[in-house]
């Protein structure tokens, strides 16, 4: 697997590909990752991850600061996963970057307690493709805010890439598999659990749900 850090070097690489299928990521690499490296690798196309963990997208220093870092384990699980390649820039990606604003839609949802931070994900990502100029990219349905607005932001600028979304890949108690999960307690790890069973059994019971039903699996939250 090739290792490239200088940006420039990448687009010179860029230049000897025809077509490319791009994973951007933070690092610290779960099975959820590996399964957008294997849809990556379903297309006839140069396999290529990034890892960057863009400080534009925390709100909070101290979660920028403790994000989980496990630099040479990712190297290699993306090598032995078959990837192609890895970009993993340094923070001098971050001088002149062009600010991309959310919209207002970034407002609701995940993004009301998270200010500017949808803002830091489309400006990293917008720079990384301009970087790669990738034919299609990689995004997991896991982030599924995220998703939508990468998928917005690429229709409204008509950006030649086509965004592809994969399924969730949860971990045997039904939480979906992330990074920040390593810094959840035990008791954090399971309460986070309860959130899918109890919105899979609101979905599968929508036809007879009572304010009962739905006042007791508040209290199990
Ligand atoms: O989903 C992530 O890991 C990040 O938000 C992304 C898309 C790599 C941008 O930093």
């Amino acid at each position: 697997m090739k290792i490239i850090t200088a940006y420039q070097e990448f687009k010179e690489f860029r230049n000897t590909l025809e077509s490319i299928s791009f994973v951007p990521t933070m690092g610290n690499l779960h099975k959820g990752h590996m399964t957008l490296i294997d849809k990556a690798k379903s297309y006839d196309a140069h396999v290529s991850a990034s890892i960057f963990i863009n400080p534009l997208q925390f709100n909070d220093t101290s979660d920028f600061n403790n994000y989980p870092k496990s630099l040479d384990d990712d190297i290699a699980l993306l090598s032995k996963h078959g990837c192609d390649s890895v970009f993993i820039p340094d923070s001098s990606i971050l001088e002149n970057i062009k600010e991309i604003k959310a919209p207002d839609t970034a407002l609701y949802l995940c993004g009301m307690n998270r200010p500017g931070h949808f803002d830091g994900v489309l400006t990293i990502v917008n720079k990384l493709f301009e970087i790669t100029k990738p034919t299609r990219s990689f995004f997991g349905k896991k982030d599924f805010q995220q998703l939508t607005l990468i998928k917005n932001f690429v229709k409204e600028n008509n950006l030649p890439v086509e965004i592809i979304s994969v399924d969730t890949v949860r971990e045997l108690n039904g939480l979906a598999m992330s990074s920040r999960n390593n810094r959840l307690s035990e008791s954090d790890r399971e309460k986070a659990s309860k959130l899918y069973e109890t919105l899979s059994l609101i979905k599968d019971n929508s036809n007879k749900l009572s304010n009962e039903i739905i006042n007791k699996h508040k209290d199990d939250l």
